[in-house]
Parts: C-alpha cells; sequence; structure tokens
C-alpha cells in the first residue's frame, strides 16, 4: 500500500558523465543571486541549459515550481534536467528542501523517468539536508489511490534517486536509511487516515496497528468492545455507543531489550475517531468526506513508534488510540448526556460532535495509569484551531514550559512548524457545567477549551496537547502530495525521542 517503498536512494560524490534517457539531473535555484548554487559543479553542456533556462526568466525558482528540460550531452545523445525551485536563500534548509525534494520526485515520476541525480546544494548541515532530501522523496511519491485501477504504465515508478553530495558524501549514508524508516512511517500513517470510514471501523484500526505492532516486536495491549466501558472509560464508551461499530482502545508499547524500568515513559495519545458525523449534533455540508480522516492523530501515533523501533532508538514509548466512530441513532448520545470518565470525573456533552476531547480524556487517564511520565497528544479536534492557524501552524499546548519548548524544538526540526496557544484558569468558563464537573463545549475559544478540558485529564503529568485539525490534511494536491493525508506529527514525535 506504502507505494514509495520501492524508491532507492543513495548519496554518490559525483553525476556521473553519461545517462540513459529515462535519466535526469535535478539542479536546485534560488529566486535571488546566486541563482544556481551548483553551476560550477555542473558539466558545461547541462550548465549553459540551467543558466539560460535562469536568465531568459523561463524559471524563476519559486518554491514548490519544477521544469523539465532536455539538453544536448558532450557526446551527443539526450540528456533532461529537471530545474528545481527553493525560494529564497535566506529561507534555505532542510525544511525547505524536503517539500522541493518531494515535489521533484513526483514531477519526474510523471515524466515516467526512472532515475534522478539530485544535486545537493552545499551547506554546514550537510547531515539534515541530506536527510531532509531523502525524506522529502519518499513523502512525495506516496500515492493514495490504492482504490483506482492502474495500468502497467501508470504504475511505472522512480525507482532510484542518487544524491550528488560532492565531497562528505560517504558520511551521509546513515541518513538515508534514517530517512527512509521515518518515511516510510509517516506513509504508514497516511494510507490509515486516507482509508474511508467503511474499510477502517476501530476495529480494523486496531487490527492494523497490531498487524504492525508485530512486525515491529511491539507489546499490544488492545482494549476493545464491551471491556472499554467495564474498565469505566465511559467518556470513550459514550461517544462509541451510536456506532454498530464497537470502540477499541488502541494500546502498543514500544520497550527496547534490556532498559530500565524506572526510564521515563514518554506516551503519544491520539485521537482515533474513524468517523465523525457529529452524532446527534450532525454535521452539514460538503466536506464531512474529511472527516474519515478524524483519526489522523491516532494513526500519527502508531506511525511514530513504528518509526521509531525500526530506528531501534533506546527509550520507553507507548502509544494510546481511544478509537471510535461517531455516529447519530437510537442508541446514540445525546446532547445533554452526562458520562463519567475512566478518571471518575463527569463530563456533560453539551455537543456531541465536541467527540475528541471526550475520547482523549479516557486516553489520557489510560495513558497516565500505565505509568506515563509525559504525554504528548495529537487530534484534528477543533475546526476553531484552523481558524486561528490555518494549515501552517499547528495548534501546541501545554502544561510544562521546558516540555513545550522540546516539543516545539523537535517540530522545527521535523520542518512540522507549531505554535504555542494559551491554556489556564482564565478560560475555565468554557469548562464548567452546572450538573457535572466538567461540560465539553463552552464557545469560543473553542480550541482554547478543548485543551483546557484536556488539561484537566493531564493533570500535574507534564503533558503537550497539538490541534492538528489545519495541518493533518491537504484540502488540495501540492507540489510535494495527493490531496489527502499528511500524516502530520509523525516526523515531530520522532525527533522529540531521537532528534537534536
Ligand atoms: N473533528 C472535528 C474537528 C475538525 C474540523 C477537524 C475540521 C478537521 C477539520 C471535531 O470533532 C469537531 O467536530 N469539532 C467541532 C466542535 C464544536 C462542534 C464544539 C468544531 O470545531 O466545529
Ligand atoms: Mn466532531
Ligand atoms: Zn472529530
Amino acid at each position: 500500500m506504502n507505494t514509495a517503498a520501492n524508491l532507492s536512494v543513495e548519496i554518490i560524490n559525483a553525476a556521473p558523465s553519461s545517462a540513459d534517457a529515462l535519466s535526469a539531473t535535478a539542479v536546485c535555484v534560488f529566486t535571488d543571486d546566486p541563482r544556481l548554487p551548483d553551476a560550477e559543479r555542473l558539466d558545461p553542456a547541462l550548465r549553459e541549459v540551467c543558466e539560460q533556462a535562469v536568465a531568459s526568466g523561463e524559471f524563476k525558482g519559486e518554491e514548490g515550481t519544477t521544469l523539465l528540460m532536455r539538453a544536448g550531452a558532450e557526446g551527443g545523445g539526450l540528456r533532461r534536467v529537471l530545474l528545481v525551485g527553493l525560494g529564497t536563500r535566506a529561507d534555505f534548509g532542510a525544511p525547505a528542501l524536503r517539500p522541493a525534494a518531494g515535489a521533484a520526485a513526483r514531477a519526474a515520476r510523471s515524466a515516467k523517468l526512472k532515475e534522478l541525480h539530485f544535486f545537493m546544494p552545499a551547506a554546514d548541515d550537510a547531515p539534515s539536508l541530506a536527510r531532509a532530501l531523502a525524506e522529502g522523496a519518499h513523502l512525495g511519491l506516496y500515492d493514495n489511490g490504492f482504490y483506482q485501477k492502474k495500468d502497467e504504465d501508470d504504475r511505472r515508478a522512480l525507482e532510484r534517486l542518487r544524491i550528488v553530495a560532492g565531497e562528505g558524501a560517504d558520511a551521509l549514508g546513515a541518513e538515508v536509511v534514517r530517512a527512509r524508516v521515518v518515511a516510510e512511517s509517516v506513509n504508514w500513517a497516511r494510507s490509515l487516515a486516507d482509508e474511508p470510514g467503511l474499510s477502517l471501523p476501530p476495529r480494523e484500526f486496531a487490527r492494523r496497528a497490531a498487524e504492525m505492532g508485530a512486525e515491529f516486536g511491539l507489546r499490544v495491549e488492545t482494549i476493545q468492545g464491551e471491556e472499554i466501558r467495564r474498565r469505566g472509560m465511559g467518556a470513550l464508551w459514550g461517544v462509541g455507543q451510536g456506532s454498530e461499530e464497537e470502540p477499541a482502545l488502541i494500546v502498543l508499547l514500544y520497550e527496547p531489550e534490556g532498559i530500565d524500568d524506572a526510564e521515563e515513559l514518554t506516551a503519544f495519545v491520539g485521537k482515533g475517531i474513524t468517523f465523525d458525523t457529529g452524532g446527534i449534533s450532525i454535521k452539514h455540508g460538503l466536506d464531512m468526506y474529511e472527516m474519515k480522516s478524524d483519526m489522523a492523530g491516532g494513526a500519527a501515533a502508531l506511525g511514530a513508534l513504528r518509526a521509531l523501533a525500526g530506528l531501534g532508538v533506546r527509550r520507553r514509548v507507548a502509544a494510546v488510540v481511544p478509537a471510535a466512530e461517531n455516529m447519530p441513532s437510537g442508541k446514540a448520545i445525546k446532547p445533554g448526556d452526562i458520562v463519567r470518565t475512566l478518571a471518575g470525573h463527569t463530563v456533560e456533552v453539551v455537543d456531541t460532535d465536541a467527540e475528541g476531547r471526550l475520547v482523549l480524556i479516557d486516553g489520557i487517564a489510560h495513558a497516565r495509569s500505565i505509568g506515563a511520565t509525559r504525554i504528548v497528544d495529537l487530534a484534528t479536534l477543533t475546526g476553531s484551531i484552523i481558524v486561528a492557524l490555518g494549515s501552517h501552524r499547528a495548534g501546541l499546548y501545554s502544561n510544562d514550559d521546558p516540555f513545550a519548548e522540546e516539543v516545539l524544538a523537535a517540530s522545527r526540526r521535523a520542518g512540522e512548524p507549531a505554535w504555542r496557544m494559551p491554556v489556564s484558569d482564565d478560560y475555565k468558563k468554557l469548562i464548567e457545567s452546572p450538573i457535572a464537573d466538567f461540560k465539553n463545549y463552552g464557545g469560543r475559544p473553542d480550541a482554547t477549551g478543548a485543551a483546557l478540558l484536556l488539561s484537566k485529564f493531564a493533570a500535574d503529568t507534564p503533558w503537550v496537547h497539538l490541534d492538528i485539525a489545519g495541518t493533518a490534511w491537504y484540502d488540495s494536491p501540492r507540489p510535494h502530495a495527493p490531496k489527502g493525508a499528511s500524516g502530520a506529527g509523525v516526523r515531530t514525535l520522532v525527533e522529540l525521542l531521537s532528534g537534536g
């Protein structure tokens, strides 16, 4: 299902002098001078073609743009050049190179090329650039057309990426190995979030998680069906009760061999609503289908565990994914109902469409009960965060400044920027209920109201909440990605535990 898995990536010192018709040389272009960072390293024929395209204004170097051209080779024959826009020099770095590499890989694939020789611009941080380049290519080739019939021709994929890194190339091999593990895990998470609600109800989500867990040597401690109610997870149960499909609490543990039990246990708690109709407070409008991706936070939590295990990182990590289908029916929870949570507090369900915070409440309580010493939750939680930050930044809320800084730094390194937002008791009116301990909705600002409710259940455990409602889904195709799931959050979590 992960169609990027076939791309082989290697690092080489210099581009080979001959190349066949199915290969192209990728050359980066900035919008400001000097426009062609690798001009000196190109052979004269290629260099001339590139310089002409840039000087004539045919290619401006803007980010997200590519241009495939033909060039005469030294000894005759035909060669191809793929110009790749990087934007301004001042903004250049791994976060800019990642999508540029993705756009280049997609352009090469749609031109039916088999091989790309990609000149990596020289810079101090060659390791992170090489990693970003390889990651970007794997991510760019992600294809969510798994329900489309494809003929042989469509299936022809870009097979090889050779990163031309000049001197020091030898030291970069480990970066492309790491990039593959991480990008495949991001794409794995995306393939779940792109899966329709019909084919990914909670039990199937749990099965896919367990299958991955078995492959990566994780401990699977999933709780399903009636057992959820018996254990007192009334919030998760309540959200799921309108559906024919039973809810699940997917729990995976990664504990590398020989690690001390007293070590920190980081829990990733991910919202796992496999479809969000809104329930009795039903949604309206044409975009409801996007709510098949309302489990993107859960998929990201699982994907991050997959990557960390694949990398063999020496940390204890858990993924906890409260999964349910939010449906209206004769059995469904109604506005005004009160649920009793695993932590013992009651919550008045003012709006059944504010279901994410309800399932997370029990997910967070479960994470604490299995000994989590710090928690990051990820959720496509509120439309409110999209109003505030759009699709370029996730909203970050926390009860612990140093931990918030750590996650913010990880998100920057990962190229998944987040913006810290306030959560404190000045906003407590948003969650005060006259008849229960809390209520699940109290007006604007709702992203903060939701975060404040979660913070009550994180209690004194260091906690970061990432509202990824705006970043988890591309609502239109991008040069580096098809319309659909982005895999937001996976790279941030991997960086948090293994980067820096
Ligand atoms: N899953 C949605 C939030 C969402 C909206 C994610 C758009 C991605 C794109 C969430 O469960 C929800 O329905 N939130 C409501 C809450 C409100 C009714 C209190 C919202 O934000 O409108
Ligand atoms: Mn909802
Ligand atoms: Zn939702």
